[in-house]
């Protein structure tokens, strides 16, 4: 039975909440604030990935090919959390959507396969990418593996060091890692002078891999982003839109609380978009995005126009930031340190649709535990944020009688460290201080300067619009 799960066939088409926003998007822009044109990614993505990154379109279909890459684990099940219900002696409902269940072990691994396939058929030869606690990069070296490319990881430092075997995983699929920051790129040479004894962060690694790209004078390497981007959180649309089609199926009511854990947003915005679309012509979920405080993108950071990257050579994104040289606290979920969060995240929880929480490291994984020993499945510690947040709200007097779904984004089983240092009463919450975030934020433009900025410079080229 191909392409099927107790029943439930894989979605042909991505659900694209774009389509369906009352308030369009803010467009990216260039460095220099000018709004930026599609063909100007085009030195990054393959020209198929840069349309999906601007279409309005509200179903795109799914190639065949990915669509059978894809079956070896898609559906995903949707299972009842039952005895995690008993522990927590909570009168809700907990569903969850279990991404864990890809090779490489996350909810990665499906936009992995459909980037690869893009660059495939576009003639790449190379992908180049970063990677937090290495299951992006691990996840991309899957697919590149499915489609005979070639596949390079700049892993964060701290990561790399504290977790080898995902190194081992990336490579034992063909790719290369790299311990973030390198000396081999001035983006890397920069950091490593700022600090010699940098743990890294999402925002260099980033920085490390484009420059890379932009500077091979071959042309066949192309960039990969695993989060953030609209094509991205286009393709993780079909966790949503399983679920929905899974809760059906069993006769469950429709959830009325989603969450999900938030480091660039496309585990939550793959669950929850395809429940926001306004034309199911049912009311609209409770929308919960879980950060660690360690990094608290969307509840301490400001809307800005920032780079996603820390050397200011990716556009400038509408995003919430908390400026692209922030260092985030060295915390175990090394998926969650990202300084930024999707442009798509960032406009829907600023249109009241949805809400974002910051817990500590240390309450994710007091529920990643109880999770475990009571369903078996060891959390990723960027889940345990999701669990956290669903633990609070199931034991709340607003948890009676809910049904709560939440993704699990990942297993943790190459992150046992994290547990180790909790079990063992190792594991430390350090708080950020008001001036650190302050200071790092200072400089980004305010969203209204970047785009008051963006709107002069194409002012004079109106008139000569048809
Ligand atoms: C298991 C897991 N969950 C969640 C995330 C956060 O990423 P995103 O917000 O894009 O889903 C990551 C990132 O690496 C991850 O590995």
């Amino acid at each position: 039975m191909k392409n099927e799960y107790r029943g439930t066939r894989i979605p042909q088409s991505w659900y694209n909440l774009r389509a369906d926003l009352s308030e369009p998007l803010p467009p990216p822009l260039g460095a220099d604030g000018h709004l930026l044109a599609a063909k100007e990614w085009e030195p990054l993505f393959p020209p198929s990935l840069v349309e999906q990154e601007y279409t309005c379109e509200r179903s795109v279909p799914i190639p065949e090919e990915v669509l059978e890459r894809l079956s070896a684990w898609r559906p995903t099940p949707l299972r009842r959390a039952k005895r995690f219900e008993e522990a927590l002696g909570t009168k809700a409902r907990i569903y969850y959507k279990d991404e864990s269940v890809s090779p490489a072990g996350s909810h990665k691994a499906t936009t992995a396969v459909a980037q690869a396939y893009y660059n495939k058929i576009a003639g790449v030869k190379r992908l180049v990418t970063e990677t937090g606690a290495g299951q992006w990069g691990s996840a991309l070296s899957l697919a590149c593996g499915f489609f005979g490319l070639q596949c390079l990881v700049y892993m964060v430092r701290n990561s790399y060091e504290k977790k080898p075997l995902r190194r081992i995983l990336m490579e034992t699929w063909g790719g290369r890692c790299l311990p973030s920051p390198t000396d081999g790129t001035e983006a890397g040479r920069q950091a490593l002078k700022r600090d010699p004894n940098t743990p890294g962060s999402l925002g260099i690694a980033i920085a490390e891999a484009v420059e890379r790209v932009v500077s091979d004078g071959s042309g066949e390497s192309r960039y990969a982003l695993g989060s953030v981007l609209n094509h991205v959180l286009l393709h993780q649309s079909l966790i949503g839109l399983e679920a929905m089609e899974q809760i059906r199926e069993g006769g469950e009511r429709e959830p009325d609380t989603l969450i999900g854990c938030v480091g660039g947003g496309s585990n939550f915005a793959g669950l929850t978009f395809p429940f926001l679309n306004p034309g199911r012509g049912v009311g609209r979920p409770r929308v919960l995005a879980v950060e660690p405080t360690g990094c608290p993108t969307l509840t301490r950071g400001p809307f800005v126009y920032d780079h996603g990257d820390s050397a200011g050579l990716t556009p400038l994104l509408p995003m919430h930031s908390l400026g692209r040289l922030f260092i985030p606290n060295p915390i175990h979920a090394g998926g969650l340190r990202y300084h930024g969060m999707a442009p798509l995240v960032s406009h829907v929880l600023r249109q009241g649709m949805g809400e974002a929480w910051a817990v500590p490291q240390s309450e994710s994984f007091k529920a990643a535990l109880l999770f475990a020993r009571t369903e078996g499945i060891v959390p990723a510690p960027e889940t345990g944020h999701a669990l956290a947040g669903v633990v609070r709200e199931a034991l709340s007097t607003e948890g009676k009688g809910r049904v709560i779904l939440f993704t699990l984004s990942g297993h943790g089983l190459l992150d046992l460290q994290g547990y180790a240092d909790y079990m063992g009463g190792r594991l430390e919450d350090v708080p950020i201080k008001e001036e650190e975030l302050l200071k790092s934020v200072q400089g980004v433009s305010t969203f209204e300067d970047a785009l008051g900025r963006a709107a002069k410079a194409v002012q004079p080229y109106l008139p000569l619009l048809p």
